[in-house]
């Protein structure tokens, strides 16, 4: 039992990928999750297809195995089938805080979501300029760091922790092939993180990246897409564990909104 005086314990984990074959892939890394941390977070690419057939089996293994809060959002897999509500609607289900512009507050701790969008970083970041589409494709990055600002802006906790699918910073997309780096994150996601004040952001889907980075303000952004994690923890759990400093806890909890 977690006294509100006790580090407040994160397992974050990413691209989870569950297919028609996955019953019972991640149960021990739930169940591990559920033993060693008081949260757990999954950043997106929960499916392969985006079927919500998919989602099932992963909510099972997450029903039998998970006996802690979970939060999450999806990533670009889980809408490849068109199907992102009905993947929302089993996570939900099962209990999953599955964020997307929203906030929720959990063991005191704020969590604030989105899956993200891609566009690049720094200076070659893309921009609303010439066709229609490409308009569009910047202006959906644009739409997902707004929904994310207001979510944080929301949140009134000690604590406040981003959680993204695509990268809000060049650093932990370095690894990946460089034709690929403006697909897998974008830095108008860093804004909000910087202005609001997060204490840590969780991000996935570049599975060949780094796994922790700053952003420009001293942020800490850790890519915990499980390839990563892998390589980066040979032997070690299947999930990243971050330690939150005590916080206050709050007066009703767990809280959502938005
Ligand atoms: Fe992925
Ligand atoms: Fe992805």
């Amino acid at each position: 039992m977690r006294r509100p005086e006790d580090p407040l314990r994160i397992a974050a984990v990413g691209d989870l990928h569950y297919d028609k074959h996955s019953r019972g892939r991640h149960q021990q890394l739930f169940t591990e999750a559920s033993l060693k941390a008081d949260v757990l977070v999954l950043c997106g690419d929960l499916t392969e297809y985006g079927l919500p057939q998919e989602a099932e089996l992963l909510a099972e293994d997450l029903r039998t195995c998970a006996r802690i809060p979970v939060a999450a959002v999806l990533g670009n897999h889980d809408f490849e089938s068109g199907h992102p509500d009905q993947i929302r609607s089993v996570l939900e289900g099962v209990g999953v805080a599955t964020l997307d512009g929203e906030c929720i507050v959990l063991g005191g701790v704020g969590f604030a979501g989105v899956p993200g969008f891609g566009g690049g970083f720094g200076a070659r970041m893309l921009n609303a300029w010439g066709e229609p589409l490409m308009k569009s494709f910047v202006q959906e990055a644009v739409d997902h760091a707004l929904r994310l600002e207001q979510a944080l802006a929301r949140l009134h906790t000690p604590h406040r922790i981003a959680l993204l699918h695509y990268a809000p910073i060049r650093a932990t997309v370095e690894g990946e092939n460089p034709e690929i780096l403006p697909f897998l994150g974008s830095s108008r996601l860093e804004g909000p993180i910087n202005r609001l004040g997060a204490t840590a952001v969780f991000h996935g889907h570049a599975h060949n990246g780094k796994p922790e980075g700053r952003t420009s303000a001293g942020v800490p952004v850790f890519n915990v897409s499980i390839p990563v994690l892998e390589r980066t923890q040979p032997g070690g759990p299947a999930f990243f564990l971050y330690e939150l400093p005590p916080s206050q806890p709050s007066t009703a909890e767990p809280h959502r909104s938005g």
